[in-house]
């Protein structure tokens, strides 16, 4: 790293992966569950979620792969400013600076992280 990295993710850390095969992880593992995915159709969930967390929509539209891969590696790294709004206007600071979204690392294998957010990514193109 010399400190020169593109914000265009020219010098991406997560190389392309297959979009579709992405949409479906973002399905069978559970993702639509808390998630919308731009304007994806996507299965009805049973327990809806009290707060929808938008995924690949205009907050999204400068984010990489990369970007992708690093929230949903660490979530407490960083914290979706929508949702810290909510969680301090309910005045939960807890919440507001640690994730409720589950950890993943053992639950995806790479390839399928790799699918996951070059679908994600392929939402604002
Ligand atoms: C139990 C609910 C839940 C599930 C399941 C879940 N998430 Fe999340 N996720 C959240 C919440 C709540 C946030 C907002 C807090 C944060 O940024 O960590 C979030 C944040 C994110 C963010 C960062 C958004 C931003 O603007 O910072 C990404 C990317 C993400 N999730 C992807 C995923 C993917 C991919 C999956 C499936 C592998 C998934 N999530 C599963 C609840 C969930």
């Amino acid at each position: 790293m010399n400190g020169q990295e593109s914000a265009e993710g020219a010098r991406a850390v997560v190389p392309t992966g297959k979009a579709d095969a992405g949409q479906s992880v973002f399905v069978t593992k559970g993702c639509h569950q808390c998630h919308s995915a731009g304007a994806t159709k996507l299965p009805p969930v049973e327990l809806a979620p009290r707060l929808v967390i938008e995924l690949g929509g205009d907050v999204h539209s400068k984010w990489t792969r990369d970007d992708y891969a690093r929230a949903i590696m660490d979530p407490n790294h960083l914290v979706s400013e929508d949702y810290k709004i909510a969680m301090i206007r309910l005045g939960d600071h807890f919440k507001a600076e640690n994730s409720p979204m589950p950890t993943f690392a053992d639950v995806l294998r790479v390839s399928e992280l790799i699918d996951l957010v070059t679908f994600l990514d392929s939402l604002t193109d």
